[in-house]
């Protein structure tokens, strides 16, 4: 194998998932898409649209757990819960944009509602953040546009 095997830290944010009024789809299909020679979850979880919650968890993904890469799903639309983008970009230094951008590329050709994704995409120290959209239809077409350029971008990092 040309790169070592990635850890991954999965976050699903969703006001209604955290209260138990919805079952979390994205989040396991996320970890579904990875291919798991390559890929190892160390954590999946469930936060709400709370700010501070969202940035604790992205900090503890990078610097306790050493996630080379983390995913999260949701919170990125225009409701005004929607604050994952600016969560993440509060706990990076560095931002990533061409990931972000090639995601609503790709999406816009399938659906002109990708427009209204505000998902970023950046870097704290030496951890990938990746926002994704909430739907596990959004999360699948998305992922797919990055996944086969991820093992040389994570690899740069290490
Ligand atoms: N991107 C893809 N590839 N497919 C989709 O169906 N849905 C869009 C967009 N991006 C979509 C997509 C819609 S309808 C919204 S509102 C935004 O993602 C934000 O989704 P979120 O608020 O669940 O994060």
């Amino acid at each position: 194998k040309d790169f070592p095997v990635f850890r991954v830290g999965i976050v699903t944010l969703s006001d209604k998932g955290y209260q138990g009024e919805r079952e979390d789809k994205s989040g396991p299909r996320i970890k579904e898409l990875l291919p798991a020679e390559q890929y190892e979850v160390v954590s999946m979880r469930l936060l709400p649209d709370e700010r501070a919650m969202i940035e604790e968890e992205l900090i503890r993904l990078a610097d306790l757990e050493q996630c080379d890469l983390v995913l999260t799903t949701g919170g990125t639309g225009f409701s005004m819960r929607d604050v994952t983008p600016e969560a993440t970009l509060a706990v990076s230094g560095r931002v990533a944009p061409g990931i972000a951008e090639a995601i609503r590329a790709g999406s816009m050709a399938i659906t002109k509602r990708a427009m209204l994704s505000r998902a970023v995409s950046a870097i704290r120290h030496r951890t990938l953040i990746i926002n994704l959209p909430g739907s596990p239809k959004a999360v699948e077409e998305s992922l797919g546009f990055v996944l086969d350029t991820l093992p040389h971008a994570l690899g740069l990092l290490r």
